[in-house]
């Protein structure tokens, strides 16, 4: 056994507090496909994969893994694995058609179902309101750059509420603002693919005070636990003002405003050469700053950054000139992110001291790679490590006082990829596009072993 600087083990057992979550996590246009059924209207996820160059190979979210109609085979397959909990999304456009208005029934019908399914095999449903797939009518009427869409958001999360929450306990309001923010609108890598820096900060207030008035729709309906989900990095480098910068625009421009009831002040000062932040109104920061139950961490790689004089802005960190991203000296996943376990254990401890009294929970981390089925197997052993070291770093966390109550592995089985299409698998369950066939990789089957004695 060797120890690390953090002082826990890189190998050799260990045990999680009791209770600890163990569970798997997807999203509603990655995985169900369906997506013309049952009156499901479309989401700027159909629009933007259907435009030519957006989404690699053209694929679409059209069929994915067939989750709509498999639903009941995969809760078997959780059950398999022996998950205690499933964190999976709610596509809106099923349950809303057009955004707003009529409630469609069916789309409705599908979660209730999957729910009760879940609870019979004794896995916890753990809800997530808005995993990126917006109804297409709602961008017509300006998507997350109009304030009405906040006000929607709302809405749609009390329909949701007043229809599972008598069996759901946990729900999230977003995942990612940020991707849905600054890939979004900031820079046209993710739908709506709309381009423009200043669009970017208006997403992200929009997104957050449709997250404050969701907190306050959840809770008129009782809600038990209400959280946030953020993609959270530790930023490494040597130049102070490059690590604030992109600190600022990743992490503390979502936990600031939801967790202390501001938006940070540098932040606000650097962006004032894209935007005047005229969106932001009297009383928004009180309705975003509403109490929450636990911050969902998704945790893959930190971000490295150092200075280079000459450097043209990432397009994603508006105001980033002179700012060079990458090049940590680390082995990498197929989506080239580098395998840094330390950085869950910094980010956690670092919540929890900067941010105290949130419970977190991590609502993904895991990997892609390469994988290929051979003779009914998946042998993935760079997952198997990855996963590994990552809770190992998340163990560590806990033991240096992170309050961390679960871990969920993104992602149950491979799916969309958004850009990517689907040539990136993580999934611990491998799925054939053509047969849809599922196979447990042998990470899936490790995992099973780590969630039976709560540890590695
Ligand atoms: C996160 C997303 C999730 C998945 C993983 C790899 O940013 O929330 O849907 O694509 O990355």
């Amino acid at each position: 056994m060797t120890t690390s600087a953090t002082g826990s083990s890189d190998t050799g057992p260990l045990t999680f507090p009791e209770g600890f979550l163990w569970g798997a996590a997807t999203a509603a246009y990655q995985i169900e496909g369906a997506a013309a059924d049952d009156g499901r209207g479309p989401s700027i996820w159909d629009t933007f994969s259907r435009t030519p160059g957006k989404v690699r190979a053209g694929h679409t979210g059209d069929v994915a893994c067939d989750h709509y109609h498999r639903r009941s085979d995969d809760v078997r397959l959780m059950s398999d694995l022996g998950l205690a909990a499933y964190r999976f999304s709610v596509s809106w456009p099923r349950i809303q058609p057009d955004g707003s208005g009529p409630v469609n029934p069916r789309g409705l019908d599908f979660y209730d179902r999957l729910v009760d399914e879940l609870r019979e095999a004794g896995v916890t449903p753990i809800v997530t309101l808005y995993h990126w797939d917006l109804p297409q009518s709602l961008e017509d009427r300006g998507g997350w750059i109009a304030r009405d869409t906040a006000e929607r958001f709302a809405d749609y999360a009390a329909i949701m509420h007043a229809r599972l929450g008598d069996r759901v306990e946990t729900w999230t309001t977003l995942n990612e603002p940020w991707c849905s923010a600054f890939l979004g609108y900031g820079s046209g890598i993710h739908a709506p693919g709309r381009a423009e820096p200043e669009l970017g900060f208006t997403a992200v207030h929009h997104l957050l005070l449709g997250h404050g008035l969701a907190v306050g729709a959840l809770r008129a309906g009782g809600a038990a636990k209400v959280g946030i989900t953020l993609n959270l990095a530790p930023v490494i480098g040597d130049d102070p003002v490059a690590v604030s910068l992109v600190d600022g625009l990743q992490n503390r421009i979502f936990l600031d405003p939801v967790l202390r009831g501001e938006y940070p002040a540098d932040v606000v000062e650097r962006a004032r050469r894209f935007t005047d932040w005229s969106f932001v109104e009297d009383g928004d920061l009180e309705t975003i700053s509403r109490p929450i139950d636990l911050l969902g961490v998704n945790y893959y790689t930190p971000q490295t950054v150092a200075a280079r004089p000459g450097e043209p802005a990432s397009p994603v960190f508006p105001g980033s000139e002179g700012i060079a991203f990458g090049g940590a000296d680390a082995p990498k996943t197929a989506m080239g992110w580098a395998i840094q376990p330390f950085g869950l254990t910094d980010l956690l401890v670092r919540l929890s001291r900067d941010y105290p009294g949130t419970p977190l929970v991590i609502t993904e981390n895991g990997a892609a790679f390469d994988d290929e089925v051979k003779d009914g197997a998946v042998h993935d052993p760079d997952r198997v490590s990855y996963l590994d070291a990552h809770l190992r770093a998340a163990h560590a966390a806990i033991e240096q006082g992170a309050d961390l109550r679960g871990y969920m592995v993104w992602s149950l089985m491979d799916n969309f990829e958004w850009a990517e299409g689907y040539g990136k698998r993580f999934g611990v369950v491998h799925v054939d596009y053509t047969t849809q066939r599922r196979t447990p990789k042998d990470s899936a089957l490790w995992y099973r072993d780590v969630i039976r004695r709560n540890g590695l």
